[in-house]
């Protein structure tokens, strides 16, 4: 049974089955589907977490909203921080329960919600885990789109939006590493099969695509995100 008490859990890691513990090498390196019996999550419990904590979460929100939900990112770009927490946290967990019913073991469309994770985690391993993951994400999240914007996936208008939103929830947009120390660190992440590495870019809010990337191609996309 999952008892979510933070944003980041209730909307993400609460749901779907992945447990996971992070090895020296690396977040996240061995670990296991098993799905829970039970998830049970009371939004007051979030009424008690340091801001900083909440604003953490959020950066798994503005995700899910970038993957699948426009009007959910209008939604956000209105209220801000203010949102409302059971009706925004039951739509995310609603969208991933959608993908997860779809691709249990994330050989496909799972993929999706790695959406900021592949650049995320290399920051995130690169600071020894002192950076939280939410704000790593978000920091991927931006990245990806600027990524996007350079590889002709996505419009400027689309990336200036996204980093808008992160910002207006007080959350990072830039890896202040570069894109080699990045490229080495996200070789050693667990979501590369052999010699491409699924990036998540988004086309438009609400919409992204799975783009398998060849890993020599990986440093000059990371060039191009910073
Ligand atoms: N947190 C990503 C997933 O559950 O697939």
């Amino acid at each position: 049974v999952q008892v979510p008490t933070t944003v980041l859990a209730a909307v993400d890691s609460s749901v779907g089955g992945k447990t996971a513990i992070d090895l020296g090498a690396g977040k996240n390196l061995a670990g296991a589907f098993w799905q829970p019996s039970y998830v049970l999550c009371d939004v007051n419990t979030l009424a008690t977490l340091p801001m900083e904590v909440f604003r953490d979460g959020c950066a798994e929100v503005i995700k899910t909203a970038i993957l699948f939900d426009e009007p959910l990112f209008m939604e956000l770009v209105r209220d801000g921080l203010g949102f409302d927490w059971e009706r925004v946290i039951a739509r995310c967990v609603a969208h991933k329960r959608d993908i997860v019913a779809a691709d249990e073991f994330d050989r496909g469309q799972r993929n999706l919600l790695n959406l900021g994770h592949t650049f995320g985690h290399a920051v995130e391993s690169l600071s020894g885990f002192t950076l939280s993951h939410g704000r790593a994400v978000a920091i991927g999240t931006a990245m990806a789109a600027r990524a996007a914007v350079h590889l002709g996936i996505c419009d400027q208008g689309t990336a200036t939006r996204i980093m808008w939103l992160l910002q207006k929830f007080g959350l990072p947009i830039f890896a202040e590493r570069t894109a080699a120390e990045l490229s080495e660190a996200a070789l050693s992440d667990k979501k590369r099969a052999g010699d491409t590495v699924n990036l998540i870019l988004p086309q438009k809010v609400g919409s992204c695509a799975i783009v398998p990337t060849p890993v020599s191609e990986l440093e000059s996309i990371m060039q191009a995100g910073l």
